[in-house]
């Protein structure tokens, strides 16, 4: 299967925001995340992502019900596990859930979950999002214990965290690319299926090429900035042409 693109559409929302925060809904509110979605997949998106945020600083409830009811590929509901946020994922019953860490401070979502701390809280929410139909992904970093804890916890999938690999320069970035081929192989051992997503751009995303077993990148923040030079469609497209550098 080739490497699936999803986009992460957080940042079309946040410039909403910025001028609409008091009146989302208004028809003079724009960009609309649902139609930057709707031409994401025409330009060859796999699937859309969107974080409903406890602050919801960007995408909105209604955003979330609009982009379930648009899309034509799948909506991946990025959602840290708190109980209001849950009940609109049981209710919205999106195709993929990816379970993130949230700290009302942070600027986008920091570390990845920790998956032993809060073992019985993460067990309960993916019986519940199971029962709904919806697929569950668990945002952790490449370390063993987490990807132990994700694969005892029942999860299709885990997202691997990219951001340090990102971060990092020379010897130390060859490093965290070295625990995410690791941690993919590990993963792929125990049954898992894998994503990764964070701090990827067109720079870097073909480095990550070395990294065994990726069914799907999450990429927001590069290709809604290039969208801004080159247009959302060509900066999906971009990415996707890059997407299909990934071995099979
Ligand atoms: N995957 C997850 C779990 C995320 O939280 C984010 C950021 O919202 C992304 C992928 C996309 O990261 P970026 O915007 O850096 O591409």
């Amino acid at each position: 299967m080739p490497l699936r693109l999803g986009v992460n559409l957080d940042h079309a929302a946040t410039l909403r925001q910025a001028r609409y925060a008091r009146d989302a809904q208004s028809s003079l509110a724009e960009p609309d995340p649902v139609e930057a979605a709707l031409i994401a997949e025409k330009a060859g998106a796999d699937g859309i992502t969107a974080h409903l945020r406890e602050d919801r600083r960007h995408m909105q409830d209604r955003d979330i019900y609009r982009l379930k009811e648009s899309l034509q590929t799948k909506l991946n509901l990025e959602m840290g596990n708190a109980p209001e946020i849950v009940a609109i994922a049981l209710q919205v019953k999106a195709h993929d859930a990816c379970l993130v860490p949230e700290n009302r401070r942070e600027i986008t979502t920091e570390g990845g979950l920790d998956c032993l701390t809060h073992r019985a809280a993460l067990e309960s929410t993916i019986g519940k999002l199971h029962a709904v139909g919806t697929v569950v992904s668990l945002f952790i970093d490449p370390d063993p214990e987490q990807i132990c804890a994700a694969a005892d916890l029942k999860a299709a999938y885990i997202e691997l965290h990219t951001g340090a690999f990102a971060n990092a320069t020379g010897r130390a970035r060859q490093h965290e690319l070295q625990r995410l081929i690791t941690g993919a192989q590990q993963a792929h051992d125990l049954g898992l299926r894998i994503n990764a997503g964070h701090g990827l751009n067109y720079e870097n995303v073909s480095e990550l090429f070395t990294v065994p077993h990726l069914v799907e990148l999450n990429i927001g923040h590069a290709i809604i900035s290039r969208a801004l030079f080159t247009g959302l469609a060509s900066a999906v497209k971009e990415m996707k042409t890059l997407c299909q550098g990934y071995p099979l």
